[in-house]
């Protein structure tokens, strides 16, 4: 709720609990009462924290605004929008426009967009957008992590000072901070009041906590913009990223609950995610048509529905050192072009993917010789490439045309983009380009589904999203890794959007060797996939594989439509998460087993979720784990056991003793 009462920059009253719907005279009563004292050595005005919080308003915490020169805001108008509302704010030669919207399913979305107004150049060194976080948001909850082992969750205590984490990777990164949470101490899965932001964008930013001996404490999160990035001559504007902002009062879930139906009624998925065959751990730059032909026949016999090749199919890319921005079809490999694995591929009722890494270019290909000027250099190169600089308008427009080229001559229902490198150099403009580049593609082939990539998981955030259908969510296909990233990038983003593959019994990043029961109930709860040689899986692997599919694709409405639902683990070795449906008719529940369990008779299985007061049958799905046990809890010896769901929640099921790195899957529904 916000006070726009009078000429200052309107305060921000309640960001938490919905309070209900409040008479006209209960608001302008809550605006009044929750005007502070004045406290002693301070401004001679009681503080309030403002949508645009500044010194110019006694604020000593990090500001909205940054930049020279820049007076004080006065309020301007304060207008409703179809979603929300317009505040319009100036110093005279500064204007912002701020944007404040309220979703129903309670997700708020601020940004603002600054128009220098004045008559001399202005330097934008940062505009953020600042939420308060009451005293007993006491509790940090944020992410770091590295290649193939992202989303690792971190926590601290908020103390005075600022907790700030900050991207220049030119993408959000691998140690992305992605979701900030600052919540009651101890919060969890299910329980404890949690504020938490986000940026949509897909640059350099930060995301910070701030408390100080002030009082208030603040979230908050902005573009981190290099100096001179940002130069507004007299008329120029500039527009920050929206921060997506959600309340919960029920925990971590309670932030899903909210995010997942928003994200989903903004949706422009067509129709279900099909089971994905993916080339690059299979075959990884081994192409030909012999060696595919073989996979392609392998996947169309378990049931997968798009086969997507993987890097290595354009010209003179025998490894991943060159050919970057050599976007034809490489005739070596390839001599009739794509055309034969494409009808081989789609003669077997799949779709093809092909992968691209538009924004690239390797210093040893044709277009780095033929356009040196088009390199965006930072001088380094990694993974032996460079960046295209897609502001320079002809090197937009060549990648713009060969990827155009390609859709034109080859029916490719999917794209996976990638982006293996970080820029080294301000990112502003790139992100901005590449956000254009983007939306004229999907504008010009609205059918085709592009997934993001960024060697894995560097670039998952809701700035992309709103250009994109899919992410590669990490680079590793190690279930016990995956387990981790899955269940907290979902925490933000909805299963139905994370790519999921199942991978060789031996684990190519870690080397890890995994049961193949473990394997298939991971992937199971994402877009799911295969990424593995199936030429070399044995014929049961296969038989075992084709049933999984089937099931796949039977519980697919449920696994992509309802309510994400984790349990808080007493025991941390042991987690169960699942998905269970809108009307609470269904769901499907793993209980993973991390490693070695800490004592013989696990916790109860207790299922969060479902309705109290129906009846509903609990039965194993699936591949049986492995367990450590001599008999089996009666109920799973009997195949099922029906209670009530408040029974199930409260109580719980005796749990098996899971051996190490197995999952029980779980199918409850209506007795
Ligand atoms: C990084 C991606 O994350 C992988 O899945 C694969 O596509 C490789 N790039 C190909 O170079």
């Amino acid at each position: 709720m916000l006070d726009a009462r009078g000429a200052a920059v309107p305060a921000i009253v309640h960001w938490g609990a919905d309070l209900g719907d409040l008479p006209e005279s209960a608001l302008t009563a809550l605006a009044e009462a929750s005007v502070p004292a004045v406290p002693p050595s301070s401004v001679d005005v009681p503080l309030r924290l403002s949508i645009l919080p500044s010194l110019a308003e006694g604020w000593s915490g990090r500001p909205a605004l940054h930049g020279h020169p820049a007076g004080p805001l006065q309020l301007i108008s304060a207008e409703d929008q179809n979603a929300g509302v317009r505040v319009t704010s100036s110093d005279g030669s500064l204007e912002v426009t701020t944007d404040v919207e309220l979703a129903p399913h309670g997700v708020l979305r601020i940004r603002h967009r600054l128009a220098n107004r004045g008559t001399a150049d202005f330097d934008l060194a940062g505009l953020d957008v600042l939420l308060p976080i009451p005293e007993n948001a006491a509790e940090l909850l944020d992410f770091t992590g590295l290649w193939a082992h992202e989303r690792e969750p971190q926590r601290a205590p908020l103390r005075h000072g600022v907790w700030s984490r900050e991207s220049r990777h030119g993408r959000p990164g691998h140690d992305d901070a992605f979701l900030m949470m600052a919540g009651e101490p101890g919060f969890g899965f299910r329980r404890g009041r949690v504020w938490a932001v986000h940026l949509a964008w897909s640059g350099d930013k930060r995301i910070w906590a701030e408390r100080s001996a002030l009082g208030p404490g603040v979230l908050g999160a902005g573009e981190l913009l290099a100096p001179g990035e940002i130069r507004l001559a007299p008329g120029g504007t500039y527009e920050t990223p929206w921060l997506v902002a959600v309340f919960s009062d029920t925990g971590i879930d309670g932030l899903s609950d909210r995010l997942h139906p928003w994200i989903r009624s903004r949706s422009t998925l067509r129709r279900p995610r099909p089971v994905v065959l993916n080339t690059w751990e299979a075959v990884y730059f081994d192409q030909s048509l012999p060696v595919l032909t073989e996979l392609v026949e392998a996947a169309a016999a378990v049931g997968v529905e798009r086969f997507v090749l993987d890097d290595g199919w354009f010209t003179g890319r025998r490894d991943d050192k060159r050919a970057l921005g050599d976007w034809y079809v490489d005739t070596s490999i390839w001599p009739d072009g794509l055309h034969p694995l494409i009808s081989l591929v789609r003669s077997r009722g799949m779709d093809f993917g092909l992968w691209v890494e538009p924004e690239m270019v390797s210093p040893d290909s044709a277009l780095a010789r033929d356009h040196p000027s088009w390199v965006l250099s930072s001088g380094l190169t990694w993974r032996w490439q460079q960046v295209l600089d897609l502001n320079d308008p002809d090197a937009y427009a060549y990648v713009r045309d060969r990827v155009t080229a390609l859709l034109n001559e080859y029916p490719i229902a999917f794209l996976k983009w990638d982006h293996n490198r970080d820029l080294l150099v301000a990112s502003h403009h790139q992100t901005r380009a590449l956000y254009r580049l983007l939306g004229e593609l999907r504008a010009a082939f609205p059918d085709v589904e592009i997934e993001s990539c960024a060697s894995g998981g560097a670039r998952v955030d809701l700035g992309i999203l709103d250009l994109v259908d899919r992410f590669w969510t990490s680079d590793t296909n190690d279930p016990l890794d995956r387990q981790r990233i899955q269940r907290w990038t979902s925490v933000l983003i909805p299963p139905e959007y994370l790519g999921g593959h199942l991978g060789d019994g031996t684990a190519h990043v870690t080397g890890r060797v995994s049961a193949l029961g473990f394997r298939l109930a991971t992937a199971l709860f994402g877009s799911a996939g295969i990424e593995w040689n199936l030429t070399a899986a044995s014929d049961s692997e296969r038989a075992e594989i084709a049933a999984w599919i089937a099931e796949y694709k039977h519980l697919r409405p449920l696994l992509h439509t309802g309510v994400v639902v984790r349990a808080d683990a007493a025991d941390p070795a042991h987690e169960l998460h699942g998905v269970v449906a809108q009307d609470r008719s269904q769901a499907v529940f793993a209980l993973v087993s991390m490693g070695s369990a800490r004592a013989a008779l696990p916790p109860p299985i207790r299922f969060p979720g479902l309705d109290p007061d129906r009846l509903y049958t609990v039965r194993p799905l699936g591949t049986p784990p492995r367990v450590m046990q001599d008999a089996p809890p009666p109920w799973m010896a009997a195949g099922s056991v029906t209670l009530p769901g408040r029974v199930l929640a409260e109580v719980g099921l005796p749990a098996p003793l899971l051996a190490p790195e197995q999952a029980l899957l779980l199918n409850v529904a209506l007795a």
